[in-house]
């Protein structure tokens, strides 16, 4: 039994000794070390905590090159943009100010033990995206038909995106081995436009992005030139004596073209008290002409030239005015009706389409081949005759199918601004006359 008591009394003791000998905890990192994304030209610093340092020391490495930045609170690194600081406790900080690009990487905090201890906290430095000046921001021209290459590089870090799109948001069109693409936006810094059509002019913006704001953009401009083309809705308008009338004539040019009215006698109309002269942009290369002849007299009607000139060329459209006699409200009235109307490629087919005209409320008179859409796909208004009878609802007049060609096509009635007439219901003579061919 006294044996047993004496060795758990000397366990104590060994314990106790033990105790006593038990070395001073070594220094540990209390936390991370953070990892910062910077843009470039910030400030940033690194925080290292560390506990039981006792008469270690704590020391920056920038981990890549294996240079020692600095020493406890001394700057061993030659960068005026470095300084470190020690809150008299656990705390060491790293400062890096005005940061650049190449301040990127690992940092390491280190403190002198054997083996040394350590730990790493990694900056990335990014920069938002720029775009480089580039001859061709300042704009391009090119005749219809031709390239055009846009070009907008982007610098910044990360790599930035470049997107193009048009600032109308039509789309952009891109031609390839006979391909055609429509496209809402484009990527990749060179923009190549190939055979370029009128439709495609404008202003382009190429937008560089990185995730880094601010995203960055530029404005291109586009310019696509051809020679004046003029179209006539209204080839032939009807008028009353002593009313005023619109004569329009539609333009697309590019350059813009001076644009001009003659009579056919070869007369240089001028604003006055008898004319007065309008143009309106409908797009860059579109405009509307007008032409209001007042207080219409015999010698008014006739023809009127609307011209169109610039540096690659000229373009003429005529108009004729005549007279409209107005006639008592007895026979089946005509309407007038603007309706948008694709040009066709053919006239109405016999047959087909039955419905439409043997009803006897619709009548197309003339197709769209009269007309110049070279280079165009747009529709046009142009003025759809109805024939209808108003006191007989439900009769059909069964008229045949068999369209004369007329020259002009469309007669316009233009008794919007009549002074002196009252026109319950207007009409046209020339119809009139080839209802009753018809019916004959
Ligand atoms: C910092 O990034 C490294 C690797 O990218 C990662 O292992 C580490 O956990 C990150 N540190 C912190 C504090 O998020
Ligand atoms: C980092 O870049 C800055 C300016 O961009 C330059 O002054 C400095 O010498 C570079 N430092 C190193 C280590 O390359
Ligand atoms: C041209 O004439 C049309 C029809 O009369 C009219 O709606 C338009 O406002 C005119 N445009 C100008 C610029 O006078
Ligand atoms: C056609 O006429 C309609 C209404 O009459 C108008 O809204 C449209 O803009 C016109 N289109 C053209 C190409 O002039």
């Amino acid at each position: 039994m006294a044996g047993r008591k004496l060795a758990a009394l000397f366990m104590a003791v060994l314990q106790l000794c033990l105790c006593q000998i038990t070395p001073e905890p070594m220094p540990e990192f209390l936390a991370p070390l953070e990892n910062h994304t910077v843009v470039q030209g910030r400030d940033v610093f690194f925080t290292c905590v560390v506990n039981n340092l006792h008469s270690y020391k704590v020391a920056w490495m920038k981990s890549d090159s294996r240079a020692i930045l600095a020493i406890h609170t001394h700057l061993i690194a030659h960068n005026p943009r470095l300084s470190v600081t020690h809150n008299g406790h656990n705390t060491w900080m790293l400062h890096v100010s005005n940061v650049q690009k190449n301040d990127s990487g690992a940092y390491m905090c280190q403190v002198n033990t054997e083996p040394m201890r350590s730990q790493n906290g990694y900056m990335e430095v990014v920069i938002p995206p720029d775009i480089m000046d580039d001859e061709s921001a300042e704009g391009m021209v090119t005749n219809e038909g031709g390239n055009i290459k846009l070009k907008c590089v982007a610098t910044g870090s990360p790599k930035p995106t470049v997107t193009w799109k048009r600032e109308d948001g039509r789309n952009i069109i891109l031609r390839e081995d006979g391909q055609k693409q429509s496209l809402k936006t484009y990527v990749g810094e060179t923009l190549e436009l190939t055979g370029v059509l009128r439709q495609e002019m404008g202003t382009y913006l190429c937008i560089a992005s990185n995730n880094v704001p601010p995203t960055v953009s530029k404005r291109y401009s586009v310019d696509v030139h051809f020679q004046p083309v003029i179209k006539v809705t209204n080839q032939l308008v009807a008028a009353p004596i002593d009313s005023d009338v619109v004569l329009q004539c539609h333009v697309e040019a590019s350059p813009q073209a001076l644009n001009t009215w003659y009579r056919n006698t070869g007369e240089k109309l001028l604003p006055s008290d008898k004319y007065a002269m309008s143009e309106y942009a409908l797009n860059e290369y579109s405009w509307q002409m007008n032409l209001t002849v007042n207080s219409l007299d015999k010698k008014d009607f006739g023809e009127y030239v609307c011209s169109s000139v610039n540096a690659l060329g000229k373009a003429d459209g005529v108009i004729r005015l005549q007279e409209l006699h107005l006639v008592a409200k007895t026979t089946p009235s005509i309407f007038m009706k603007n309706t948008d109307l694709k040009p066709r490629k053919k006239p109405i087919p016999k047959g087909k389409k039955k419905n439409n005209i043997n009803n006897g409320r619709r009548m197309h008179v003339g197709t769209f081949d009269d007309f110049d859409f070279s280079g165009n796909d747009d529709n046009f208004n142009t003025t759809q005759v109805v024939v209808g009878n108003t006191a007989q609802e439900g009769h059909r007049t069964e008229i045949p199918l068999t369209l004369p060609s007329l020259s002009p096509p469309w007669v316009i009635l233009n008794t919007a601004n009549s002074r002196h007439h009252s026109v319950p219901i207007t009409l046209i003579f020339l119809f009139i006359a080839l209802t009753m061919t018809f019916v004959l």
